[in-house]
């Protein structure tokens, strides 16, 4: 495994310390993952690169659909989370972060290249940043990213702003480099208790980039909170880089 040394985001110690367990608790994102390839166009690709690839749910789905492809490479700045990632023939690892414009030197640009991302591009530090770099990377690209609307109402009883983007704020960053199509879908993942939701939240690592509540808080929420479920909204673009620098 290609290992830049890591300069961990608050996102990425998240999943490392869950590595383990986040399996268990993907239920969305490996719904997510599965409707991403299942908008795949073509069964036969040359290069894919696969950008906050995790424990595998896109590669796993790749195979399952039965869409061939030459290489995979998957690349995650939780090191953790790639050594549970499928390792075949075809499969390169590659430790490092999206939010590095370095990261994107290390990455092949020739050739039939497909850019996937599943779950993870909400995390970008700096959109502008991300999707350029991207953009220069392959000649299509799919994407699925939580918005804002994830546990919206939960951060309205906590009296908290998401820390991720909104549809809108997305599809304009995607919208400066791609020529792109979207999709909005809702989720609700239901709990038999507000503890084990609490605790889903804590697991799945999609609280990655939350303001940590205290204590009391936490319990305050939860006895507020009037849902048995957890909101998410995620935005799905297919696109190809403007600027046509790609035959
Ligand atoms: C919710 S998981 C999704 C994993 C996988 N794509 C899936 O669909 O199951 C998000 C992944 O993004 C990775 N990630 C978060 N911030 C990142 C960053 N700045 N650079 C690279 N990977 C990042 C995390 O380590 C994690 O593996």
């Amino acid at each position: 495994m290609a290992n830049r040394k890591e300069k961990r985001s608050r996102a990425t110690k998240e999943f490392s310390r869950f590595a383990k367990a986040y399996d268990q608790y993907n239920i969305i994102q490996s719904e997510v993952a599965k409707t991403l390839i299942d908008k795949l166009a073509s069964k036969r690709y040359g290069t894919i690169i696969d950008i906050g690839a995790g424990s595998g749910k896109v590669y796993k789905y790749l195979l399952e659909k039965d869409i061939a492809f030459e290489r995979f490479i998957a690349l995650d700045s939780s090191s953790e989370m790639l050594d549970i990632h499928p390792e075949e023939e075809s499969t390169e690892k590659i430790c490092a972060d999206f939010n590095e414009i370095e990261t994107f030197k290390a990455l092949p640009v020739s050739g039939e290249i497909l850019l996937l991302s599943s779950s993870a591009l909400q995390w970008s530090k700096d959109p502008d940043l991300t999707f350029q770099a991207l953009s220069k990377l392959s000649s299509q690209a799919y994407f699925a990213i939580f918005t804002s609307n994830t546990f919206k109402t939960l951060h309205h009883y906590a009296g908290i702003d998401s820390p991720i983007y909104s549809e809108n704020r997305l599809k304009e960053v995607i919208g400066r480099y791609y020529d792109a199509s979207y999709e909005v879908r809702h989720y609700k993942l239901y709990f038999d208790s507000v503890r084990d939701m609490f605790l889903y939240i804590k697991k799945s690592g999609v609280s990655g980039g939350e303001k940590k509540l205290g204590y009391k808080e936490i319990k305050t929420l939860m006895s507020v909170y009037p849902f048995d479920y957890l909101e998410f909204e995620v935005l799905f673009a297919e696109g190809t880089p403007k600027g046509a620098r790609y035959v």
